[in-house]
């Protein structure tokens, strides 16, 4: 009787140590934090549905702001931040993003422990660790690695018009008028962010990596010439753009390509990810890709990530949404829906049931090209520029004043100690 007692109960003892492995039993919320929603959903909500099998009884709040690059999501978050009323994690972008405005705020809990206990010091490319690394601590869990020098087209429409995809901007402004003559828009382009997404592109073709590098190392001037001639060279593309830009979302701006009214379209990789997972469309058959112009060999790169607030309500829960974050299982698990590539160097990248022909190009191309900063993205300046310099650029499309949008990027420079 006792020797059947006494199996029955390991019986039980391993059963139970087994389920505990696959799901933990654990209760209370999770507050996840960002501006994906809609269309640019899936990724996220692909995770936490992973989060919600490996953690039954936690109730996962998926809080979104809607409005690409998170223009909307972030001035929400510092309202909620500063009120003393912070989510439990929150999306921020590696780079100065996180660095300048929460970690010198002193609102974040540093992560270095997290990123020793689960192994992950040596799991993050070198460059991308020093992004989220601030006074010695690392400060996010990167959950990708996007691309935003990417050209967008469809290739049969090309093929259609008798066009060839651009390889500098002298080659596109050349085809301009031919597309403009067949009533084709000849580069899409969407409300504010996306014009400034635009514009670091053009940048970065005119002034080289060591030149875009230096400007926002503080070492070039905003008003050198070569940085002027960026502003007049940005003038010209402009227009060759849809006069209804200001009123579309990037998703909107995406779509006059993908409906033959636009013939290329500058924009970040998420783009990928919106043609493949919510349009269905193949990449190199319904969606044609290359850098944009004046920019190969180059990447211009960003990384999503997730931090952890002082004073999270759900510490625990959070800490266990960081740890899925950060793994293989959840980087591979987000970043084909996203179009993104993951962050982590040991993950399944190369698998092409997983990961689609423009996503292994990507990882190609990240492995092998110079690296530079995004503007729009956080990770090249400080918010405090990035939010003024958008009110520039505005300006700019207004006015074409090329000496007016040098001195007061200048200015702001100063004022924000870009570096
Ligand atoms: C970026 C973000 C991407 C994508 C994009 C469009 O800032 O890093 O993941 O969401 O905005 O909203």
């Amino acid at each position: 009787m006792l020797k059947r007692f006494l199996s029955l109960a390991i019986v039980f003892v391993l059963g139970f140590a087994l389920v505990g492995s696959v799901a933990a039993q654990g209760g209370g919320k999770l507050e996840i934090f960002s501006w994906w929603a809609g269309d640019e959903g899936p990724a996220l909500e692909a995770l936490i549905k992973l989060y919600n099998q490996k953690h039954t009884g936690v109730e996962v709040i998926n809080a979104t702001v809607t409005g690409g690059a998170g223009v909307a999501a972030r001035a929400v978050l510092k309202t909620r931040m500063l009120g003393g009323n912070p989510p439990d994690s929150f999306q921020v972008h590696a780079g100065q993003e996180l660095t300048g405005t929460w970690v010198v705020a002193n609102r974040m809990e540093p992560l270095t422990e997290l990123f020793r206990s689960e192994g992950w010091l040596d799991k993050f490319p070198k460059d991308l660790i020093d992004l989220i690394t601030y006074n010695g601590e690392i400060w996010t869990v990167p959950v990708n690695i996007h691309r935003s020098n990417v050209m967008w087209y469809v290739p049969a429409k090309l093929q259609e018009w008798g066009v060839e995809v651009p390889k500098t901007w002298d080659e596109f402004l050349a085809v301009c008028p031919k597309l403009k003559d067949r009533g084709v828009t000849p580069l899409a382009m969407g409300e504010n962010w996306t014009a400034v997404h635009l514009f670091e592109n053009v940048l970065l073709a005119q002034l080289g990596v060591e030149g875009y590098r230096n400007l926002f190392a503080g070492k070039l001037s905003w008003e050198d010439g070569s940085v002027k001639a960026a502003w007049a060279l940005f003038d010209k593309i402009l227009n060759c753009t849809n006069p209804d830009a200001a009123s579309l979302s990037w998703q909107q701006a995406n779509d006059l390509v993908i409906e033959g009214k636009a013939a290329f379209y500058v924009m970040g990789d998420w783009a990928a990810g919106y043609m493949t997972t919510t349009k269905g469309l193949k990449p190199g058959e319904g969606y044609g890709y290359a850098p944009s112009p004046g920019t190969a060999g180059v990447f211009n790169m960003l990384s999503d990530s997730f931090g952890l607030p002082k004073g999270a309500p759900n510490r625990e829960n959070a800490l266990n949404w960081l740890r899925l974050v950060g793994s293989v299982e959840g980087q591979d698990t987000f970043n084909p829906l996203k179009g993104s590539i993951p962050a982590r160097i040991d993950a399944d990248v190369k698998n092409p049931n997983l990961y689609n022909s423009y996503l292994q190009s990507a990882a190609a191309d990240f492995a092998s090209n110079a690296l530079v900063g995004s503007l729009m993205h956080g990770a090249a300046a400080p918010e405090a520029f990035l939010n003024d310099f958008q009110t520039v650029v505005s300006v700019f499309i207004a006015t074409r004043d090329v000496d007016l949008a040098a001195s007061a990027s200048q200015a702001l420079a100063e004022a924000t100690a870009v570096r």
